[in-house]
């Protein structure tokens, strides 16, 4: 699939851990206009930028129901782009375990128990309601990504002993400073 942007398109600047957009619900998409088109393919370079495989507009302190992904094609290995604005997830099944990182809370992986499969309902950027079945790295990505939509962050799916661990690090991040190699 071609890019959906080029080299003159504006990237963002993704938030950190502990900016308070990361903790907000974000706001439904009503308008289906050029601005939110535009957005979404800024979005997507920046997601190249950031050499992320997902982002979701509250990453850039947009608080809006839009999220981007770009993950190669399991079969293809040709990449995969996909623009969602307001995704209901639906039939979640299953259970994954899977290592996740996330742009907004750099240095720090760990493992995420997740449905394998989903069905998701969507909007896209021309305001129609659409219905895709996922698994795998997709369904993955839009999981984590449907979550930054409800202010959910990736380690709070781990357990407490797990985030314990992590604190120190959690800390220095809402401290704005950079983690040790
Ligand atoms: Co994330």
């Amino acid at each position: 699939m071609t890019k959906p942007y080029d080299e003159t398109t504006k990237k963002h600047k993704v938030i950190i851990y502990g900016h308070p957009t990361l903790r907000k619900r974000a706001e439904e998409i009503t308008i289906f206009d050029d601005n939110l088109r535009e957005f979404a393919r800024e979005m997507f370079a920046t997601m190249e930028e950031y050499e992320g495989i997902g982002l979701a507009a509250p990453q850039v302190d947009r608080p809006i129901r839009l999220l981007v992904v770009g993950v190669p094609d399991e079969e293809t290995e040709e990449m995969f782009y996909m623009a969602v604005a307001n995704p209901v997830v639906k039939e979640p099944a299953g259970t994954y375990e899977m290592e996740e990182g996330c742009l907004s809370i750099p240095d720090i992986r760990d493992t995420v128990t997740r449905p394998d499969s989903l069905t998701m309902e969507y909007d896209t950027l021309e305001g129609e309601h659409k219905t895709i079945k996922a698994t795998g790295m997709l369904a993955r990505v839009l999981q984590h990504e449907i979550d930054h939509l409800n202010g959910i962050l990736f380690i709070d799916h781990l357990s407490p002993v797990r985030r314990a661990l992590l604190s120190g690090k959690l800390r220095r991040l809402e401290r704005g400073e950079s983690q040790e190699p």
